[in-house]
């Protein structure tokens, strides 16, 4: 009996679809332009969809079906995903209808392949997908969350990457937070969570002396020290700001920062000055393409040295710093060596003007004399 009615109301509502199909030109067009183009209005009407859970169902009544997805070629683990996130976990354990649901990342009569630039899973358009919650005040602060993510991202140097040089290898928020299974990275992965693309930095933070710190859990990986969503490009100057975080009273921690960055400021510095040197030995055209090479050769050194300080090691900096400076000194002295030739070159011409003044002047005398003798 029970099933009977259930049947029944499901076909009045496959019915009412269907009759307002008819009248609501502007939502037969949105599915007619959407990846869903081939669905009937029914295949996502066939029940009631009064509620966040009934939606993520519905979907995924095809998207978890891997019959149905296979000729596509789509995975089946959305709704499972989603169920790990907080969004899904609030969902579906306290009914909580604010969360973000499959049709507030995808749309629901307008969805898009996410390859499509005009998805709103779209990595450039990401930010505002999520920022429709993230960035409400009124709604953030029912679960105590900040309501500036966005907004602090988008001063990142990522997102100078992703949304003004549209470099689709910087990160947007699920890159880190994953997509369906949004959830805030634990101490435990944020490394990983960098470390995913900067693998380097990654390995030498392990031979750190945070590295231990970290896996105890009083160390944030590289969020302690750069941040989550401002990520800034990185210099030297970081120094003077995120060691005293934690280490404002600590002599000895201090004095390992002082030998760190000292020494790479002195490569910058001796860097630059080489590059100065050679290029004003260019103008003059006194340099070769041997001190080119050099100096590439030091700025890659000086790069290195950039890199290797997540070791926090001096150890591991001083041989690169040593190699930088040799390099260095070498293209002062060829420069110098250069300089020091061309000075000769005109020395050495100076006995050669003498002789021909002077034999000018003996021709000239010479001259006035047989004129003299030629007068009558
Ligand atoms: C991919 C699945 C899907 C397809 C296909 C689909 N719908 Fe919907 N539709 C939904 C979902 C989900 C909602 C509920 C939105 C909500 O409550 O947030 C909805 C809501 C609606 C609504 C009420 C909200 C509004 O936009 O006014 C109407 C009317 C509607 N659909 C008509 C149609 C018609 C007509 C078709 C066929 C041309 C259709 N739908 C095809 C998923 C779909
Ligand atoms: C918090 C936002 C969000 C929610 C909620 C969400 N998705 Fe997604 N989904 C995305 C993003 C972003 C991508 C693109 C992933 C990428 O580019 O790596 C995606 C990708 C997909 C894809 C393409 C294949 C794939 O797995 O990459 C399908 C299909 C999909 N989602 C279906 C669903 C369904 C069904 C639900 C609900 C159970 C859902 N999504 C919930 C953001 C979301
Ligand atoms: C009746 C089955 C069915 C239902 C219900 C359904 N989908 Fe789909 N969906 C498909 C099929 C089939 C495709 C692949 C279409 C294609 O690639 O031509 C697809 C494609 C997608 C894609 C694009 C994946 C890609 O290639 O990037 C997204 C996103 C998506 N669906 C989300 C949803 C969401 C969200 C819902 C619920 C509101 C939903 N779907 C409901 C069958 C369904
Ligand atoms: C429809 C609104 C909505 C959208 C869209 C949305 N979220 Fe959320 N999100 C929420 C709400 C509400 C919470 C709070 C849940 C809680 O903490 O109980 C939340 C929680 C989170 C959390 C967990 C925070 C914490 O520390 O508990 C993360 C991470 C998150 N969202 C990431 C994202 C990302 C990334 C996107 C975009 C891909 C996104 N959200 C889109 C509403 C949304
Ligand atoms: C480069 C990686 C990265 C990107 C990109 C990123 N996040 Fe986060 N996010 C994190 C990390 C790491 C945390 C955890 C905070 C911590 O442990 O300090 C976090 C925390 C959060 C939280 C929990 C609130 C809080 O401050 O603790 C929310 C919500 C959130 N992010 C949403 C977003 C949204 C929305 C975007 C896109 C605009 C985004 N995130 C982009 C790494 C990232
Ligand atoms: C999806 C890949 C990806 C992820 C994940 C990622 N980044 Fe990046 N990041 C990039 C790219 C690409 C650049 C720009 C290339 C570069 O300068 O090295 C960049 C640049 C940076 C810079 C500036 C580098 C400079 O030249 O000064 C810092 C610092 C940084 N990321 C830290 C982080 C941290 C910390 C995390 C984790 C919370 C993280 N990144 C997660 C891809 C990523
Ligand atoms: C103890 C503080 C600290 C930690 C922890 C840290 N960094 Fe750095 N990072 C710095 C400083 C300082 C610089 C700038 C060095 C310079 O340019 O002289 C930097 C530079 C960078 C750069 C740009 C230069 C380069 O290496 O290409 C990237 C990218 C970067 N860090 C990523 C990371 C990632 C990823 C992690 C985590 C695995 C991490 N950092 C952990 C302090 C830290
Ligand atoms: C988020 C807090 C935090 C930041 C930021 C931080 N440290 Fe630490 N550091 C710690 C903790 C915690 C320890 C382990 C306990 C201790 O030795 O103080 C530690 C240990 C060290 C040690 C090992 C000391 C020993 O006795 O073996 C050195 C060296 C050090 N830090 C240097 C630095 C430098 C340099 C910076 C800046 C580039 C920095 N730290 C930034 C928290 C931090």
């Amino acid at each position: 009996m029970q099933r009977l009615s259930q049947r029944w109301r499901n076909v009045i509502i496959a019915g009412t679809i269907f009759l307002t199909g008819l009248v609501r030109a502007d939502v037969t067009n949105e599915v007619a332009a959407s990846v869903h183009a081939e669905l009937k209005c029914a295949s996502c009407h066939a029940g009631k969809l009064e509620s966040k859970r009934a939606i993520a169902e519905m979907c995924a009544s095809c998207h978890s079906d891997v019959r149905r997805m296979n000729p596509y070629g789509l995975p089946t683990d959305q709704l499972a995903r989603y169920k790990t996130s907080k969004h899904g976990e609030q969902l579906f354990e306290h009914n909580d209808q604010n969360v973000a649901v499959c049709t507030d990342c995808h749309g629901t009569h307008d969805i898009l392949k996410v390859k499509s630039p005009q998805s709103r899973a779209f990595p450039t358009n990401i930010p505002a997908t999520c920022g429709r919650c993230h960035s409400d005040a009124k709604l953030m602060s029912q679960y105590k969350l900040p309501s500036d993510v966005v907004d602090k991202y988008k001063t990142s140097h990522h997102a100078h990457l992703l949304l003004e040089k549209g470099d689709l290898s910087a990160p947007t928020c699920i890159t880190c937070h994953g997509n369906h299974g949004a959830t805030p990275p634990g101490t435990a992965e944020v490394g990983q969570v960098c470390g995913k693309c900067h693998v380097r930095q990654r390995e030498l933070f392990a031979k750190s002396p945070h590295a231990e710190v970290a896996t105890a859990g009083a160390f944030n990986e590289c969020v302690s020290c750069h941040g989550n969503h401002a990520i800034q490009k990185a210099s030297v100057e970081l120094y003077a700001k995120a060691c005293t975080e934690c280490h404002a009273n600590d002599p000895k921690q201090l004095k390992v920062r002082d030998a760190v960055s000292g020494l790479i400021r002195q490569a910058q510095a001796d860097y630059r000055h080489a590059e100065e040197t050679v290029h004003a030995a260019t103008i003059r055209g006194l340099a070769t393409d041997d001190d080119q090479v050099l100096l590439q050769d030091a700025k890659t050194q000086v790069t290195q040295l950039e890199v290797l300080q997540h070791t926090l090691t001096m150890a591991q900096l001083e041989p690169v710093a040593q190699h930088s400076g040799e390099t260095v000194a070498q293209v002062l002295t060829d420069v110098r060596h250069m300089e020091r030739f061309e000075l000769l070159k005109h020395k050495a011409l100076w006995p050669v003007w003498a002789f021909l003044v002077m034999m000018a002047i003996i021709f000239w005398a010479k001259h006035r004399q047989l004129e003299k003798q030629d007068k009558p």
